[in-house]
């Protein structure tokens, strides 16, 4: 194995080597090369099949209707259905896709529904597992958004589900299906930052939208909104408008910031690595401005530990939230490695590399001196330090990919890219997170069986 990754390491040396050489003669850089400074990230253009598949949106709020909307520019798929609890909801989606949509507030309703082929769930988190696992089992295939559950015992029936029924169930971490992420995975597996050994991740926010604390309307009330429907799944109170609206911010509905953002990172961070995720999580944090009644933490500080993998050595996690950071506005997955790092977005990859790197690699070495530049005391042409890989102009975005994936996937009876499996093992140290911070302990996590490994 060693072996093979000195040969991928060379291999995208000897890239670079070219790469720079180029520059450094003055070449026109063209997108074509493979491993240039600024290199764009093409997407070939997706072809349609003539299959229709005939979709229904379950949870048509803010991500949800752009899910759909996104779903809607794939070709063959079309909208018959929509579902929500709150009954403005409904008359949007009507006044947004046309008066001849079925709209709901029964998911169930949806669920009988023969002319649907898939389900796209954008409920609040505490409604993914049973809305998932009803669906497969209805015989829809499910496009569920992130979290995967809302609580880590949650995970093994919908994975079930999905076994049972071979219906097409995929996450909504989109990220994993951008170009940016499929660079960063390739890069990684050329060598281009040696052997990984660090990992981080950070949001930054400031404003109060941004820290879940959205307008609540003027029109809810009881009437206007299936409040016990809400509530049916988890602890019964009394009608609150914030619970429903700010729902971010209570554990009965939502996953705090882990659920909501660490999860974006996990699974892109799995998606470039091939890992299936950390043996021991640790979090820690606090309430510090947002004191709105909020059950959650607005600072948020989780570490994890990665045991040594096939596809990965051992290396550490340092993951970051914070909605009161005056920088505001940040978001960034990087990997660090022995010889460099890689700042990781959906649209673009930037690779920093050790000005030194190549004095000490022998294939570099070699090379330099049957070029007859081996001349110790003569300055070397080195190659860039840095280098972004950015999606060409007009690139749809990794939303758009992803859905690609998953209508792909029910076509052509292919596997998603980030199916229950995956999700699960995505959404599980997010979850643990919080598990960890409410808890004020550390948790092990075995990534392989899926399971809280018992402290001796
Ligand atoms: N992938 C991403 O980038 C991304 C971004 C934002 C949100 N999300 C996820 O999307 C989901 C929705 O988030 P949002 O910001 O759109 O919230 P939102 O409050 O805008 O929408 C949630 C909707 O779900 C409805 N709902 C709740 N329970 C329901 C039920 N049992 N049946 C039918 N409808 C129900 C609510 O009425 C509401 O309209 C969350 O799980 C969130 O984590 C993902």
């Amino acid at each position: 194995m060693e072996e093979k990754k000195n040969a991928s390491r060379r291999g995208f040396i000897k890239k670079l080597g070219t790469a720079a050489a180029a520059v450094a003669a003055g070449t026109a850089v063209i997108a074509a090369e493979k491993h240039e400074p600024f290199l764009c990230l093409k997407r070939q253009p997706f072809v349609s099949i003539n299959d229709n598949i005939n979709i229904a949106l379950i949870g048509a709020g803010g991500m949800g209707t752009q899910d759909a909307i996104v779903a809607l520019q794939v070709p063959g798929v079309k909208l018959v259905a929509v579902c929500d609890l709150y009954d403005t909801r409904l008359k949007d989606a009507k006044a947004r896709w046309g008066a001849d949509i079925f709209t709901t507030r029964s998911y169930k309703e949806i669920l009988a529904r023969k002319d649907v082929d898939a389900v796209i769930i954008g409920t609040t988190d505490h409604w993914h597992q049973q809305i998932s696992v009803d669906a497969m089992r209805a015989g829809k295939h499910v496009y569920c958004e992130k979290p995967m559950v809302h609580s880590v015992d949650e995970g093994p029936a919908v994975i079930k589900a999905q076994k049972e029924t071979g219906k097409v169930f995929m996450v909504g971490s989109q990220g994993v299906s951008s170009l940016g992420n499929e660079k960063a995975k390739e890069l990684l597996a050329s060598g281009a930052i040696g052997q990984l050994n660090y990992a981080e991740g950070f949001w930054a926010r400031r404003n109060p939208i941004e820290a879940w604390q959205y307008p609540l309307p003027a029109d809810a009330s009881t009437q206007t909104l299936d409040w016990d429907t809400y509530v049916s799944n988890t602890k019964k109170r009394p009608f609150d408008e914030k619970r429903f609206f700010r729902w971010r911010n209570y554990t009965d509905y939502g996953t705090g910031m882990a659920g909501d953002l660490f999860v974006h990172l996990f699974s892109s961070l799995h998606f470039v690595t091939g890992s299936h995720g950390p043996n021991k999580i640790y979090a820690s944090g606090g309430l510090r401005y947002w004191n709105d009644g909020r059950e959650v933490p607005d600072v948020l500080l989780g570490t994890f530990d990665y045991p040594k993998a096939d596809v990965h050595p051992a290396f550490n996690l340092s993951l970051r939230c914070n909605f009161v950071d005056g920088t505001s506005g940040t978001t960034y997955l990087r990997l660090v490695g022995s010889e460099g790092s890689m700042d990781v977005t959906w649209d673009d990859v930037t690779l920093k590399r050790n000005k030194s790197f190549a004095s000490d690699d022998p294939f570099y070495l070699e090379q330099l001196r049957k070029s007859g530049n081996g001349n110790a005391g003569r300055k070397m042409i080195l190659p860039p330090e840095q280098m972004t890989y950015a999606a060409e102009k007009g690139y749809k975005g990794g939303p758009y990919d992803h859905m690609v994936n998953f209508f792909t996937a029910i076509r052509e009876n292919k596997k998603v890219v980030e199916d229950a499996i995956f999700g699960y093992r995505a959404a599980a140290p997010a979850l643990l997170c919080n598990d960890s911070y409410h808890q004020d302990r550390s948790i092990l996590w075995d990534p392989e069986k899926m399971q809280i490994t018992k402290k001796q």
